[in-house]
């Protein structure tokens, strides 16, 4: 495990703890430093495991000043920060809907894409679009694991 401070840039695969949503938003912010036009991220992880508290981070980082609410019944929110960001939420679908969804319209030209249970559409899962992964796992109750893939071109 690596701790916060030795958070510098995302080579290949890393691993971070968090011990409070507070250090989760704290990554967040983090990436949005690494983050370039057209970058997608793809969000996996249980219920509760702080993909949206990640997004909130990202977002600020990005100066966006909007609350970001988990958009549980919206599929995709639009922020305008430094860059213009789309936020994207499949809860809502299963994964035979996810297959036919034509997710890449909602996709942020020019700017940020979030995906968040970006594991329930098959060719994110299979990690075939380029893109940062991120995992996130609940390992005590104000812990996450959060492990970071950064498969950009
Ligand atoms: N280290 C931590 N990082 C992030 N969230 C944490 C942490 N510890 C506790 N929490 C709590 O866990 C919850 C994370 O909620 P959040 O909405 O970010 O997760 P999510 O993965 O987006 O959930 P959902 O699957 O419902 O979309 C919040 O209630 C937050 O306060
Ligand atoms: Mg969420």
């Amino acid at each position: 495990m690596v701790s916060m401070s030795s958070i510098k840039k995302i080579p290949g695969i890393k691993k971070y703890l968090t011990n409070s949503p507070k250090e989760t938003l704290r990554l967040g912010k983090r990436i949005a430093q690494w983050l370039r036009p057209d970058d997608i991220l793809f969000l996996s992880g249980e219920l509760g495991s702080g993909k949206t508290t990640l997004t909130r981070g990202i977002c600020q980082g990005l100066g966006i000043r909007e609350t970001i609410t988990s958009s549980s019944f919206v599929i995709v929110s639009q922020y305008q920060g430094r860059m213009k960001v789309s936020h994207i939420d499949l809860y809502r679908l299963k994964e035979s809907d996810c297959t036919g969804l034509p997710v890449e319209e909602y996709y942020m030209a020019g700017g940020i894409t979030i995906i968040e249970w970006a594991d329930r559409f098959p060719q994110f899962l299979h990690r075939i679009v380029p893109g940062i992964y991120i995992s996130m796992r609940i390992t005590k109750p104000d812990q996450r694991e959060i492990i970071i893939e950064d498969l950009r071109n």
